[in-house]
């Protein structure tokens, strides 16, 4: 035969990876096979594969009867938007997708690949974990990658993309990424399986309820990102992207093609309702300050008393950290801390600028936050904030009490810019609680113990509930009109553009994990 004919035919043999009826099978499940995922996700004609004729070297259990060329994971690099990309797609038709030795080389070639050229890392998860018939030999292929992974961690963005089933190791190396999307209904993400799960603890658990998109959107705050099937898992990805720069050496793209509608700057004063007590969505807020149909929200579903993601302004990736009075009015606690302090550290690692909408009543009080660490929990997101050294700016709309004040990116722990509306109460704690406690013997020696109180309360909310005293004393910058903000937050970032902050020389730090 021809040469040159034999490697067409070579190539075109690879791309059947497990076999047309295991791809068949594959198709009625609803997902998309590894090849089609990758030519999806990166610009079309862009991507050039890496190791297609690559097999195992195994021989245990009959595999050396069991070769497929490129075993089990298609790899390569291509662009997203024109942006070099590095990609490693699973294939589940071969070996369930199963991880050997070889398969982890070839992912363990893509991520050098990236990290010495600096650009992003996909991987898109479909696999059974570790090949079992390898044993050992394919345990040390995952270290090899969650060793690279870690090495990665702050050099360049990596992204998990889960699309099937991953037990096993195929989830650590996904846990160690920057952030994990999974597609409902056929994906999973479990260290042991529900059969494992029944012989062990005895509990009965199906797959979506122990690791499915949901379970782990909402339950365990594992999954960042959910989407209804392949193809808009992968638009998902391609959109995120654009908010990231390639590498912690650049920044991310600035985009001209942004609009801002001038009618949200009105409506802005009439978000926060007029009795302190009641919730109201913080989203409205973040919305009328950036541009249009720019907030991407980031743990939708998990920890709602707190929102992040990443937005524009005039064109320009920020991140939002934002306290949320519609869930738990607002309080932090132990999983709104690490939502929040995981956020902050991606942007602080990725030069990515970081507004705070502040909110807050303080931390959840209560032996359940207590026994289960409250105090370690809330360090990170105070330990986040204080370490990062990108420009940081926060609006302080209503409550600021307590610690939670502290910690929500105060001027103290390194914020630029703080601002505070009108109608922000800056205090140790709310006036009730105030004057109960430092008016205890005053209200318990008047004739009306209410009427007391009452009048305390008023005492000192006439000197705390407002912004004055902060900024009598410069903890507070400015006190500015709701509809001024958008300006003052693009002057001010823009001030900050070329901000050189740095930290002590050190190893690195020791954040209370
Ligand atoms: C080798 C595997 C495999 C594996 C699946 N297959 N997982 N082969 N090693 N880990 C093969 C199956 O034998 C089957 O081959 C094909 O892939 C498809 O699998 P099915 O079971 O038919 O598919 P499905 O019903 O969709 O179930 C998918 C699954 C299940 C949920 C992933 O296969 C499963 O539970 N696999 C084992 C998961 C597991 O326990 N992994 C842990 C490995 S230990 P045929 O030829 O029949 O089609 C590990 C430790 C690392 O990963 C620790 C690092 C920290």
């Amino acid at each position: 035969m021809d040469k040159n004919q034999h490697l067409l035919e070579k190539r075109e043999s690879s791309k059947l990876g497990g076999g047309e009826a295991r791809i068949k099978r594959q198709h009625e499940q609803g997902k998309l096979t590894a090849r089609e995922r990758v030519l999806l996700l990166l610009d079309e004609g862009s991507f050039q594969e890496i190791g297609a004729f690559v097999e195992h070297r195994s021989t245990y259990f009959g595999l050396d009867k069991m070769k497929f060329p490129g075993d089990g994971v298609v790899t390569g690099y291509g662009t997203i938007h024109g942006r070099l990309i590095y990609v490693f797609s699973q294939d589940f038709t071969v070996l369930g997708g199963s991880l050997s030795k070889t398969h982890a080389d070839k992912i363990c070639r893509i991520m050098d690949l990236a990290v010495q050229n600096g650009a992003p890392v996909i991987g898109l998860n479909d696999s059974g974990g570790a090949r079992i018939q390898e044993g050992v030999v394919s345990l040390a292929g995952y270290a090899d990658i969650f060793f690279r992974n870690t090495r990665a961690s702050g050099v360049i963005p990596q992204l998990s993309v889960i699309m099937g089933p991953c037990a096993g190791g195929a989830v650590y190396s996904p846990a160690l990424t920057d952030f994990i999307f999974m597609v409902e209904d056929t994906s999973y993400m479990f260290v042991t399986g529900p059969n494992v799960v029944k012989t062990v603890t005895h509990e009965e658990v199906t797959s979506e309820d122990l690791g499915g998109a949901k379970a782990h959107a909402e339950k365990s705050g594992v999954n960042h990102f959910t989407a209804s099937n392949d193809v808009e898992v992968i638009k998902q990805v391609r959109d995120i992207l654009t908010y990231m720069p390639q590498n912690a050496q650049e920044l991310a793209p600035h985009t001209t093609q942004f609009s801002f509608t001038e009618a949200k700057n009105k409506a802005i004063q009439s978000i926060l309702p007029d009795n302190v007590n009641l919730p109201y969505d913080i989203r409205k807020v973040v919305e009328s300050l950036i541009d249009d149909d720019s907030f991407r929200e980031v743990h939708e579903d998990f920890a709602k008393n707190i929102v992040v993601g990443f937005a524009r302004l005039e064109g320009r990736t920020i991140g939002v950290v934002a306290n949320q009075p519609a869930a738990l009015a607002g309080v932090l606690d132990i999983d709104s801390s690490r939502k929040g302090a995981r956020f902050v550290r991606f942007c602080d690692s990725f030069n990515i600028p970081l507004l705070v909408i502040e909110d807050v009543p303080g931390f959840l009080p209560g032996t359940d936050q207590e026994w289960r660490g409250i105090i370690s929990h809330g360090a990170k997101l105070l330990y986040a904030f204080a370490e990062a050294t990108v420009p940081r700016i926060t609006v302080i709309t209503r409550k600021a009490y307590g610690g939670a004040f502290d910690v929500m990116n105060s001027k103290s722990i390194g914020a630029d810019l703080n601002f505070a509306w009108p109608t922000a109460e800056i205090a140790v704690m709310g006036a009730k609680g105030a004057a109960e406690i430092i008016f205890k013997r005053e209200i318990a020696a008047a004739d009306d113990h209410e009427a007391k109180l009452k009048e305390k309360e008023a005492e000192y909310a006439e000197m705390f509930a407002n912004p004055y005293r902060a900024a009598e004393r410069g903890i507070i910058d400015e006190v500015i009109l709701p509809e001024e903000t958008r300006q003052k937050l693009i002057v001010g970032f823009k001030m900050l553009e070329n901000k050189v902050d740095t930290l002590p020389k050190k190893k690195h730090g020791n954040i209370p994990l």
